[in-house]
């Protein structure tokens, strides 16, 4: 076993990826750990598969022409004068709106894709029975995700685009790294924390009553992915020694910047501008004199409000100190996180996903069974 996991707690305990032989450690059977029991027979009460349509109806129409999926302020591009000047036609602008909702929902089908991977790459490096069932269920609860996400898109836009190239390489990165705590910190925590952000926001901003399904029967799930990350951390961070510390901070900060620029960049977009007849440099000329208004980007606080529950989840773990504060205080208000207390935004749009799981799965159950979400 190695030491490059940053591995404080026994059932974080992992092996190198193709030692097998370490599983068939007699011992090993009867020492497996209980911490992720609740989690893992929860996953019958929030039950659901994208392929039944009496939990979701992949045929429900939505007027893609005359429709914005999603209201302006949510669009960066569109505050921009430039953009808006030459998109004025109200029909443009649904386009557009509609194009770049398919740049973020296909970010997330990539994403999904690559937290299938992974977790079922943590089945092989983590040594603990408990731990490796608590994997395999978030590895098949990711792929009903991918399969509901790639039907999503299939029927509003056909198919997908590409994944970004910073995002591939993060994804790349976390799904081949044999360091269990690069797992863990890259995807339970912050891919799944943005994740979850994300479905909030876009189950609260969505015009398409289909998509806001989608995002919280997904939610359902994201959330006890999201507490997986948080059990490692609240069992590791504490033991942490000063140098220990600095790498997982640092990696924290590293995949934070990563999906943020993935996310907001219009770097990023350029292909998009090109599609509307829009000159890219022109485009991201306007956003970089945007981010030094002080008006201008209290509009812009929408998009990064995504990032919230993902800041939010790092500075509560103790992850996040004075060396990389000033980092995430310019995207969100660090003080008013830390008064906020542990309360998700999400978690309220789960508990009710999981209530409406219950009716269809449990008929005839007894009504007032306690939240799934509760367990730990
Ligand atoms: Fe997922
Ligand atoms: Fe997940």
């Amino acid at each position: 076993m190695t030491d490059n996991n940053i591995t404080k707690d026994a059932m974080y305990e992992a092996v190198a990826p193709d030692d097998f032989e370490s599983m068939l450690q007699l011992d090993r059977y009867n020492a497996r750990s209980t911490a992720f029991d609740k989690i893992i027979s929860a996953t019958h009460d929030h039950f659901w598969d994208p392929l039944d349509k009496k939990y979701i109806d992949f045929d429900e129409p939505f007027d893609m022409e005359n429709e914005a999926l999603l209201p302006e302020e949510m669009v960066g591009a569109l505050h921009t004068k430039y953009v808006s000047d030459i998109l004025s036609d109200p029909k443009d602008r649904i386009r557009f709106i509609n194009a770049s909702t398919l740049r973020s929902l296909s970010s997330i089908l990539h994403g999904e894709q690559g937290a299938l991977n992974l977790s079922a790459s943590l089945c092989h490096v983590l040594y603990d029975q408990g731990a490796q069932e608590y994997a395999a269920n978030q590895t098949r609860e990711e792929a009903r995700h991918v399969t509901a996400f790639a039907k999503y898109i299939k029927a509003r836009w056909g198919k997908p685009v590409a994944c970004s190239p910073v995002l591939q390489a993060l994804l790349v990165d976390i799904i081949g790294s044999p360091e269990v705590y690069k797992k863990i910190i890259g995807m339970q925590m912050l891919v799944e924390g943005l994740a979850m952000g994300a479905f909030a926001t876009f189950f609260q901003k969505l015009n398409d009553p289909l998509g806001r399904k989608l995002m919280q029967l997904v939610m359902t799930d994201e959330a006890f992915h999201h507490k997986f990350g948080k059990i490692w951390a609240d069992r590791t961070v504490p033991k942490l020694s000063p140098e220990e510390h600095i790498i997982i901070e640092d990696w924290a900060a590293h995949c934070f910047q990563t999906l943020l620029f993935n996310l907001v960049a219009p770097s990023e977009q350029r292909d998009l501008y090109e599609e509307f007849g829009l000159d890219p440099d022109k485009v991201i000329a306007e956003f970089q004199e945007m981010a030094t208004d002080e008006s201008r980007r209290e509009d812009m606080k929408e998009a990064t409000n995504i990032f919230r529950v993902l800041i939010k989840t790092l500075l509560n773990a103790g992850i996040i100190t004075d060396r990389t504060r000033a980092f995430y205080g310019m995207y969100v208000d660090m003080d008013e996180l830390k008064a906020e207390g542990d309360r998700m935004v999400g978690d309220d749009i789960a508990e009710d996903g999981i209530k409406y799981l219950q009716a269809i799965n449990f008929k005839d159950r007894p009504a007032n069974a306690p939240s799934a979400l509760a367990a730990e």
